[in-house]
């Protein structure tokens, strides 16, 4: 079963520094690194190394051909990945010793869509096709509309979270990927103290009765919410340089297993290893582990 991903491409310039840069501050950073990054090529990597055929939907500025050869490699379809004259989008991206990160985006080309280009990506789509898509590009809400109206099943990671992710039509969608705090601000939730899982059952459950929601919960691990069940599973401990795409890796690997028809726990346990062995690497893209190296994963 095909997925498309509408999702960003960015260049991720990564900085590792002794500590995150404070205000007012100039700080030296002991070594720098550029690779693919943004939510979408990111996941688009995890979907295909997982075994998923997907159809990245993206934009990227025309003397950055070099900027999507991992996507390719990985065997993501290129049929709608497109230049444009418009700046790549981009992150700043620094990383510290404890393996904490702070990242700048500037979104570029990955805001010029319309809906009438979105429309056109579709065409093909069929009614079951699955769509994921993040929230770094434009015309999100037109997109899960269009999506929608056609019957594809919708999948959204809406990270970064803004003000307008409440506002979008999150009904239509069959698969909701959020962090504890994301689901707060959906749910006008207090985040402190963090509601328990167990809080967050019957909450989502009234709230969205027909979407599996995968809250990812960091180094602790990750649960699901779906028809009024509650599935935890806790993270492989694993020591951490580098968590930037570790939530990308999660999705990736999740879907895939999820689209496959596997278990919950499954697929959480099948995302769980996926991240963990991302986040003992430097780098978003070029961190996402293969399904191979999944599979020789041993806890
Ligand atoms: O999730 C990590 C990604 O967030 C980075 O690759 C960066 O480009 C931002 O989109």
């Amino acid at each position: 079963m095909p997925i498309y991903n509408y999702g960003s491409i960015n260049i991720d310039h990564v900085y590792r520094v002794p500590h995150l840069v404070l205000p007012g501050e100039t700080l030296s950073s002991h070594h720098y690194r550029q690779v693919l990054g943004g939510k979408g090529a990111n996941q688009s990597i995890a979907l295909a190394r997982a075994g998923s055929e997907v159809f990245h939907i993206g934009r990227y500025n025309v003397a950055d051909q070099a900027l999507v050869q991992p996507l390719i490699e990985a065997g993501v379809a290129a049929e709608h990945l497109e230049t444009v004259n418009e700046p790549s989008g981009h992150a700043i991206i620094q990383v510290d010793d404890q393996a904490e990160n702070s990242i700048i985006l500037y979104a570029g080309a990955n805001h010029s869509f319309t809906v009438t280009d979105l429309a056109n990506s579709l065409q093909a789509a069929k009614a079951g096709d699955w769509l994921l898509l993040q929230n770094e590009c434009s015309c999100t809400q037109a997109m899960i509309e269009l999506a929608a109206a056609r019957g594809l099943k919708i999948a959204f990671n809406p990270a970064p979270m803004n003000a307008a992710v409440k506002d979008l039509p999150l009904d239509k969608l069959s698969l909701l990927f959020v962090n504890q705090v994301e689901v707060c601000q959906l749910l006008n939730l207090p985040t402190e103290p963090l509601p328990t899982l167990e809080d967050l059952v019957a909450l989502l459950q009234a709230r969205w009765p027909d979407t599996l929601v995968v809250i990812t919960l960091g180094s602790k691990g990750a649960a699901s919410v779906y028809q009024g069940q509650l599935e935890f599973v806790p993270a492989v401990p694993v020591q951490a340089v580098d968590t930037t795409g570790a939530g990308d890796t999660f999705t990736g690997y999740f879907l895939h297993a999820w689209m496959q028809g596997q278990s919950l726990r499954a697929a959480l346990e099948r995302a769980g290893k996926a991240s963990a062995l991302c986040v003992q690497r430097v780098g978003a893209s070029s961190s996402i582990p293969t399904a191979a190296e999944v599979d020789a994963f041993k806890q």
